[in-house]
């Protein structure tokens, strides 16, 4: 096992943590928690573990092998950098640069990131007088993260671009409708569901097909299924766009689902505004389609779904037979946030 450390996004607080070991659940890599800090988690794991997450998911930025962590300020951090072994990680006559990121305005009146960057710099210098600088294309980069007050310092392991995202937010999919779900959301639900490579992902109101193309691009085989028949012919178009393959797109109603088993379920039912409930309620629908999901899903496997939080999906889920895993909430606008319920399929 390695102490480890990522860092998160910023853009919910509760997510991202969660993402990243939901990613070394489905894997199979074990893990304990060290630690759960502002948009930085430490943890002990398996070091094949830093390969998954970077390939998975959706609010990882970096994962990191650490080094020590300290109280933020200069006194207690040149002691812990003087006592902490660099040898194992910088060779002689290798490069290194030192980057320090601050999260929010931690510790902005104890510690400057470009001195304590200098700083550092010159410590590990001291360790290993045969290491260089290079500031542009170094061999290795050191990463202190300043959250909660303390600096988490290790050695960068994988940085990862959420730029590929970007390229498939809902705007840039060849059919867009203004209920299509952000494709950093999709994928997040996508590892929620604990879907695996290989593994059917049924999405019973599929719409523009955000969570399949997401399923897809990490490997799963994905199912769709829309009662509107405009939003079938346009699912298609969006998997087409990006060369997917479902292995069935499906003009039926979610209460009806024409399946025997699933792996697992990744879904957003409609809540009557941007997305029609076509006659029933959203509430009908959660319920039904999470009886349905109970009958489909092998015990132990997962359905991951969003709600508005007014609904309070947990209650329906638990009344059903479902446990209930964990619940994150998303803000949308002043009337609308979202509930992303994680329920597993217990024995009986
Ligand atoms: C919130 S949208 C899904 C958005 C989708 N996740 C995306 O990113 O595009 C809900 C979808 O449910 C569909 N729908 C409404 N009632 C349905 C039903 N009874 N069975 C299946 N689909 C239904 C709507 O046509 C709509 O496309």
């Amino acid at each position: 096992m390695a102490k480890l450390f990522f860092l998160l996004s910023g853009e919910n607080p509760t997510m991202p943590a969660s993402e990243a070991l939901a990613i070394l659940e489905t894997e199979g890599h074990p893990y304990s928690t060290v630690e759960v800090m502002t948009q930085v988690l430490r943890l002990n794991a398996d070091a094949e573990s830093v390969k998954v997450v970077p390939v998975r998911s959706a609010f990882t930025r970096l994962c990191a092998l650490e080094l020590f962590v300290s109280n933020a300020n200069y006194v207690d951090i040149l002691k812990v950098a003087e006592e902490t072994d660099f040898k194992n990680v910088l060779k002689p006559g290798e490069s290194f640069v030192v980057r320090i990121n601050r999260i929010k305005t931690f510790a902005d009146q104890a510690v400057n990131t470009m001195e304590l960057e200098i700083k550092l710099g010159r410590q590990i210098l001291k360790h290993i007088p045969e290491a260089k600088v290079n500031l542009k294309n170094p061999d290795k980069t050191f990463i202190g993260i300043i959250t909660d007050e303390k600096l988490v310092f290790g050695l960068k392991l994988t940085e990862i671009s959420s730029k590929t995202f970007s390229e498939r937010r809902p705007r840039k999919k060849p059919f867009f409708h203004p209920s299509a779900m952000p494709a950093k959301l999709a994928r997040c639900m996508i590892n929620f569901a604990h879907a695996k490579t290989e593994k059917t992902v049924l999405d019973p109101f599929c719409g523009t097909g955000s969570t399949l193309i997401e399923a897809a691009y990490i490997g799963c085989n994905v199912l769709g299924v829309d009662a509107a028949k405009r939003m079938i012919v346009g699912c298609h178009k969006n998997l087409r766009f990006f060369n997917i393959n479902a292995d069935g797109l499906f003009l039926a109603d979610a209460r009806k689902l024409p399946f025997f088993k699933v792996d697992c379920m990744v879904t957003d039912p409609p809540y009557g505004r941007s997305a029609s409930t076509l006659k029933s309620t959203t509430r009908e629908l959660v319920n039904d389609v999470l009886l349905s999901a109970y009958n489909l899903l092998p015990v132990g496997h997962r359905i991951c779904i969003a709600s508005p939080k007014t609904l309070n999906i947990k209650a329906i889920g638990v009344s059903i037979g479902f446990k209930h895993v964990e619940s994150h909430f998303a803000y949308v606008h002043r009337t609308l946030t979202r509930e992303i319920a994680v329920f597993e399929k217990e024995s009986t």
